[in-house]
């Protein structure tokens, strides 16, 4: 287990941390009000040997249902690739009360917020860090952080107190850490990066393949 501060690994769902995305969420529940409109907290297996970070809500995925990645373009691939690997049961069917369930794995963001333009700004990033920490922390059985995407992967390093320059971003990089804890990193399963093929189900497939290798050990 990696040992950092204790504290909330759940921002509260009217947190007010940063203002723009305040501003944004407070638009889209004015033009929305039946929507989830708040912090979407982390899902899945409080026991999970994986983490799972994503970058943030898409605003008519978690933003709207409330669970990460559900809705979304992205979450198609993501939770058909959790099934294929043993991290989930029941199906997906892009709602959160679909029965789908995590098993050894929890999917989390590194922004917690809906940013405009599905673009969090470094501050942001900054901001929403403590809870990603905290998240970590609340792992006894952590094995794998898999980070989805540049700045998820950023985030982590930094919130692991690691040197960006030691543990740089590529598709599939792993890093073993002095705590036990493997971090690999994939492209982000966006709708951009599979219709351009910058990331196929393949590619994304071996990076699970990979963390289910080191899981079980
Ligand atoms: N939905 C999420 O919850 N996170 C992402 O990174 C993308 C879509």
């Amino acid at each position: 287990m990696i040992e950092v501060p204790h504290g909330k690994p759940e921002a509260p769902a009217d947190c007010t941390l940063c203002p723009r995305l305040v501003a944004y969420r407070e638009e889209n529940a004015r033009k929305h009000p039946d929507w989830f409109n708040g912090a979407v907290p982390s899902f899945g297996d409080e026991k999970a040997s994986l983490l799972i970070v994503g970058l943030a809500p898409g605003v008519t995925g978690a933003n709207k249902t409330g669970r990460p990645f559900t809705g979304d373009w992205a979450g198609d691939l993501l939770y058909a690739t959790t099934d294929k690997f043993g991290f989930s049961t029941g199906d997906y069917a892009a709602h959160p009360d679909d029965g789908l369930e995590l098993t050894g794995a929890m999917i989390t963001n590194a922004v917690r917020c809906v940013p405009p333009a599905n673009k969090p700004v470094g501050a942001e990033v900054n901001q929403c860090r403590p809870f990603l920490r905290n998240r970590i922390a609340a792992l006894p059985n952590l094995k794998v952080i898999l980070c989805l995407g540049k700045i998820a992967h950023d985030s982590t390093v930094r919130t692991l107190s690691l040197k960006l320059r030691d543990h740089p971003f590529s598709h599939a990089s792993e890093y073993p850490l002095e705590s036990g804890v493997t971090l690999l990193s994939s492209y982000h399963c966006s709708r951009y990066n599979t219709n351009t093929r910058r990331l196929t189900p393949e590619m994304f497939e071996s990076v699970f393949d990979r963390a289910r290798t080191i899981i079980s050990g």
